[in-house]
């Protein structure tokens, strides 16, 4: 890995090996999704507690102050919308050199294994590996499972993820599973997880992050489960904590139901 690849990736995985990703891409496909109506207001208290932000061009135009530090993980792949059965149908939606104009830390597109698209979103992700090693952009492949999320196993998210690692991406996000470890553990390259639909109670998304990391995951790049939290600042902290200072499920949420007290 050249020099400046390295460089980036360690601003987004922290000098511990991990990493608490912010994903706030939703908007490429599902429009103003709940949370982010308004993204500049609900985002600007939460991104000093990020260690990278997940999202798209248009976003990061118009919502994220230039000024930021915090590493950006660019969306370049879309063209599809929750309107149509067609969300597979992905292609690259961003110039390599936008991308580079942007000052990103990595690159990021979804790959769908196993559909009928499969061949031309891992021929983008083997596209965007070129230009990356290139010009020293990692690149975050996102192992996407469309309306099936919830019901992929072990089996199919490991070879998605071996196959995304094979093609040469630096890092790749997928979901959690039964028997993750095998996952992990086959991958080759380090694993973020995503957090999927808004769950109900916010000891299971601590449980779940800490069960990914205790299976070998990096760290989580969770979405709506921090955005449409009604105590969202609450909720990135305390995730924090389980992502940075091994804190557990029951720790973290005594430390969001503290910080709900004192934060808007
Ligand atoms: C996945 O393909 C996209 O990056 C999603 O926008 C993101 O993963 C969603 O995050 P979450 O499922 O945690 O809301």
């Amino acid at each position: 890995m050249d020099w400046g690849l390295k460089n980036r990736l360690s601003r987004i995985i922290q000098p511990d090996g991990r990493v608490l990703m912010f994903a706030v891409d939703h908007g490429y496909f599902l429009g103003p999704v709940r949370g982010l109506e308004d993204p500049k207001k609900s985002l600007e208290p939460l991104i000093p507690y990020a260690d990278a932000l997940m999202l798209t061009r248009g976003l990061l135009r118009n919502c994220i102050p230039p000024e930021t530090n915090t590493p950006i993980v660019l969306r370049v792949s879309g063209a599809t919308s929750i309107e149509r059965d067609n969300l597979p149908d992905e292609g690259l939606t961003v110039s390599l050199e936008d991308a580079v104009r942007l000052n990103v830390s990595a690159i990021t597109l979804s790959i769908f294994v196993g559909t009928e698209h499969e061949r031309q979103t891992l021929e983008a992700l083997s596209e965007l590996v070129d230009f990356g090693e290139e010009y020293g952009i990692p690149v975050l492949a996102v192992t996407a499972v469309g309306r099936d999320i919830g019901q992929k196993d072990a089996r199919y998210l490991g070879l998605a993820c071996r196959i995304a690692a094979e093609q040469g991406a630096h890092f790749v996000k997928t979901y959690y599973c039964d028997d993750f470890e095998k996952v992990t553990g086959s991958a080759m390259v380090p694993i973020v997880i995503a957090g999927g639909k808004k769950i109900e109670s916010e000891i299971d998304v601590f449980q779940l992050a800490h069960d990914a990391i205790q299976q070998g995951a990096v760290g989580c790049d969770f979405g709506r489960n921090i955005f449409q939290n009604p105590k969202p600042e609450a909720m990135i902290r305390a995730l924090r904590s389980v992502v940075h200072d091994n804190k557990t499920p029951k720790e973290a949420l005594e430390m969001y139901n503290e910080l709900s007290k004192v934060t808007a």
